[in-house]
């Protein structure tokens, strides 16, 4: 069956995908897509696709159709309304049961109210003299090196410790955990992301009991007392759902938006140079890279929970849709187009998506993305590509955009 977290592994057993539909992802699409969206959103709104790992179904490419379909109640979450699965097999199959992104209302609206409760946008506010303090540690290991791996060290570091510390994730398994999410995410062709789901799942259970046995402030302690106090308001299984998705969600994506942001900086120097000289312009020049670059560039899958009408086309009951959010900030005008300019202060873009499963976590990311830059901007203000020649690699299957390495020198100080 579809995972719809992931929005791949369609039928496991019999991931042979009807050839003859175009291909969405794959090393080809991915290193071009802002060009092969443009060419799509050319011929229609919409177009029956394929992802390497086996989804099949529709792919919105079009900005007005995307806030539509993001915003259509007869595009479900959950896989049982659209009749595709029984309750039993979805809850035994899916390791990703019980979590609002895949979950429609009443029960979304109820998981969503209990996590918001615990992790507002000052929650967000509080946190940024620690994002501060875990960048600085970073750059402090990275400035005498004169050269790095961008993404090794730096960008896929933050956001886990951030989200660790947010859960309370001790400092010795947070490889691992990362590790789990990679997998449970498929970046490449091929990876069993069940496997990765069934692990970070098996270790947030173990986490369950040991902030059972000796609670703290984080906040994994936070929702297991809403569990344990408002009986029955929180399962267990949603939980641990909640507890993965917040890994899942929390973490990889801001990792692209911090690596596709350094990478389009270190391609225009000019840009970084306007940063550098105003760093008052950053919370507009995140919005930028948001827009640019969506760091999801498909939503994880809905269904028609019926027959629908979208963009003149009918997508039958039970049939998927994925939102190409990469596709949908762009081609809208003005200044939708792909190049980069950090001084609009107006850019506007759907990659938090829209409607009622709006990012959770936009203000957490923002001051990441904020906090992040700015650090490297200023400690390390000779930054280069290492080999400005070297097309830069990008995450190849999937639903996420972002570099893979960004490899770089500078004076080491
Ligand atoms: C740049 C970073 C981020 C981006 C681009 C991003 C993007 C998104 C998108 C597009 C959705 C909606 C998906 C859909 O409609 O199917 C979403 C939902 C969500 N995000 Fe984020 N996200 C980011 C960071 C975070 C962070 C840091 C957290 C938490 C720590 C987080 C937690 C969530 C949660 C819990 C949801 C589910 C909301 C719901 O279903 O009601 N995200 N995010």
């Amino acid at each position: 069956m579809t995972d719809p977290v992931t929005g791949q592994g369609a039928d496991r057993e019999h991931a042979a995908p009807p050839e003859g539909l175009p291909l969405f992802d794959g090393p080809d699409f991915k290193a071009d897509s802002p060009a092969r969206f443009a060419e799509l959103r050319r011929t229609a709104p919409l177009h029956r696709g394929r992802f390497i790992d086996g989804f099949t179904g529709w792919v919105v490419v079009d900005p007005a159709l995307a806030r539509e379909a993001l915003n259509h109640p007869m595009l479900v979450k959950d896989p049982v309304r659209a009749g595709l699965v029984s309750a039993e097999d979805y809850a035994r199959d899916v390791l990703f049961a019980g979590n609002m992104l895949t979950a429609d209302p009443p029960d979304h609206t109820r998981l969503r109210k209990l996590v918001a409760g615990a992790f507002t946008p000052r929650s967000a506010v509080r946190l940024r003299p620690r994002i501060q303090e875990i960048c600085d540690g970073l750059l402090d290991g990275i400035a005498p090196l004169g050269e790095t791996d961008l993404v090794r060290s730096y960008t896929r570091v933050l956001p886990m410790a951030v989200i660790s510390e947010l859960l309370g994730v001790p400092e010795e398994r947070r490889a691992e955990f990362q590790h789990w999410s990679d997998q449970a995410l498929g970046n490449e062709p091929g990876t069993d992301t069940y496997e990765g789901m069934a692990r970070l799942r098996g270790y947030l259970a173990e986490l369950l009991e040991e902030k059972r046995r000796e609670p703290d402030e984080a906040l994994f302690s936070a929702l297991i007392r809403v569990r344990d106090e408002d009986d029955g308001r929180l399962s267990d299984e949603e939980l641990l759902g909640t507890g993965a998705l917040l890994v899942i969600a929390g973490h990889e994506t801001t990792v692209n938006l911090l690596g596709s942001a350094l990478e389009a900086l270190l391609r225009d120097p000019a840009q970084a140079d306007l940063l550098r000289a105003d760093p008052g312009l950053l919370p507009g020049a995140v919005e930028e890279f948001l827009r640019r670059d969506a760091p999801v560039e498909y939503t994880p899958g809905r269904f028609a929970a019926e027959d629908v009408r979208l963009g003149g086309e009918l997508i039958r009951k039970g049939e998927p849709v994925t939102i190409a959010l990469g596709s949908a900030n762009h081609g809208a005008s003005p200044g939708g187009g792909t190049g980069l300019d950090v001084t609009r202060g107006d850019a506007r873009h759907l990659s938090f998506g829209h409607g009622i499963h709006y990012c959770l976590g936009a203000p957490l990311a923002r001051a990441e993305g904020e906090i992040g830059l700015r650090s490297v901007l200023e400690r390390l203000p000779d930054l280069e590509l290492a080999d400005p020649e070297r097309p830069t690699p990008w995450i190849s299957a999937g639903l996420m955009r972002g570099p893979t390495s960004l490899p770089v020198r500078f004076t080491p100080r």
